[in-house]
């Protein structure tokens, strides 16, 4: 429809006016202009009241169309304004679904974990039970349990932190030099539910407890902290044969071969008599023939039977303390102890 050059006119003024903003704000403040309550549209519908009756229907059609168009107008401002604010956002948080994905950093297992999951999955599967104790210690578990009472010279083999406090009962307290007070704190554990009736009298004692040692030592095979397996089998008869029949297997199966050998060399610790240390020799691969002390081990001293509540004359048993780091260098070919405590992470990470 064909309107009036002044009604034309309102139309071009919407239309930059509509342009020109460039806020929604803005917008809708133009808007108010033109079809508010106090817009030029709304005043032209108004004026048309004072027309006569035919120039008020083709005016008031004309105001009409162009109020439409307007309104039009005003919609194609709108969704312009809406466009450029989409587009704006899109462009700054854009998205490069092409880009390579930052990768998850895994962690893994420590090798002397490792290493002790291993040795406890192989000893429970020939039926030992795998306990755990305090690295803190009291005197009497960690020495003279074992055979070493005050003053004897033997407490001198293993370099000792004390700890400044004492336990209840007043016994000096130290860093446990070795995991072997597990053996007599497991012992009297399995005696006491004998003598309590929760287990049957004259079951074995048959338990591996692995765990962290301290000792005042450090050098490339010695460290101030350091790990061991204690491992204890008492029983009616339980000779140096099973010792080296359950060491044998061992080593076999933790090294997944049975080319190797061992042969027991004397040796002397308090708390077992006769003692011995485990050598081994691989029959092939890089150290191949060369004995390689891997344990220390014993028959348990009868003093220290007694000390587990039992009757030596009727229990007998062996004892071995190995010494983790040493599995776990001879598995993976570590030379240096100080490698398993450094937390490089070159080196860690090639045990994921
Ligand atoms: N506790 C000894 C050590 O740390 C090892 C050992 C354990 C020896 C059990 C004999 C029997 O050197």
């Amino acid at each position: 429809m064909s309107v009036t050059p002044d009604l034309e006119h309102i139309i071009d003024q919407a239309r930059t006016a509509f342009a020109s903003a460039t806020r929604p704000a803005d917008l809708e403040n133009e808007k108010a202009k033109f079809l508010g309550k106090d817009g030029v549209l709304t005043a032209e519908l108004k004026a048309l009241g004072k027309l006569p009756i035919e120039e008020k229907k083709t005016r008031g059609a004309q105001v009409n169309a162009v109020r439409v168009q307007v309104e039009q107008l005003l919609n194609e401002a709108r969704q312009a304004l809406a466009d450029a604010e989409l587009n704006a956002r899109l462009s700054t948080e854009k998205l490069d679904v092409t880009l390579p994905g930052r990768g998850l950093n895994r962690g893994g297992v420590h090798p002397v974990t490792r290493v002790t999951r291993r040795v406890e999955a192989i000893f429970r599967s020939m039926g030992f039970d795998v306990a755990d104790g305090p690295e803190i210690e009291n005197d009497w578990y960690n020495f003279t349990s074992l055979n070493s009472p005050m003053n004897h010279p033997a407490r001198s083999m293993q370099d000792t932190f004390y700890v400044a406090d004492k336990d209840e009962r007043g016994n000096p307290l130290v860093l446990r030099t070795h995991t072997s007070p597990m053996q007599v704190r497991y012992a009297r554990t399995q005696v006491a539910k004998m003598n309590a009736g929760t287990l049957k009298k004259g079951s074995p004692i048959k338990v591996i407890a692995p765990g962290r040692t301290y000792r005042v030592d450090s050098d490339a095979t010695h460290s101030p902290m350091f790990h061991q397996v204690e491992g204890l089998w008492i029983a009616e008869a339980v000779s140096f044969a099973d010792l080296k029949a359950v060491y044998t297997a061992f080593l076999q199966k933790f090294f997944e071969t049975t080319d190797l050998q061992t042969r027991f060399r004397p040796s002397y610790f308090p708390f077992t008599e006769p003692s011995v240390e485990i050598d081994m020799a691989f029959g092939s691969g890089p150290n191949a023939g060369k004995w390689l002390e891997i344990s220390g081990a014993g028959q348990v001293h009868p003093t220290v039977i007694r000390n587990f509540g039992l009757d030596p004359e009727e229990y007998m048993g062996f004892a071995f303390g190995s010494g983790l780091e040493r599995l776990a260098m001879l598995r993976y070919g570590v030379n240096d102890l100080r490698l398993f405590f450094e937390n490089d992470l070159r080196f860690l990470g090639q045990f994921k």
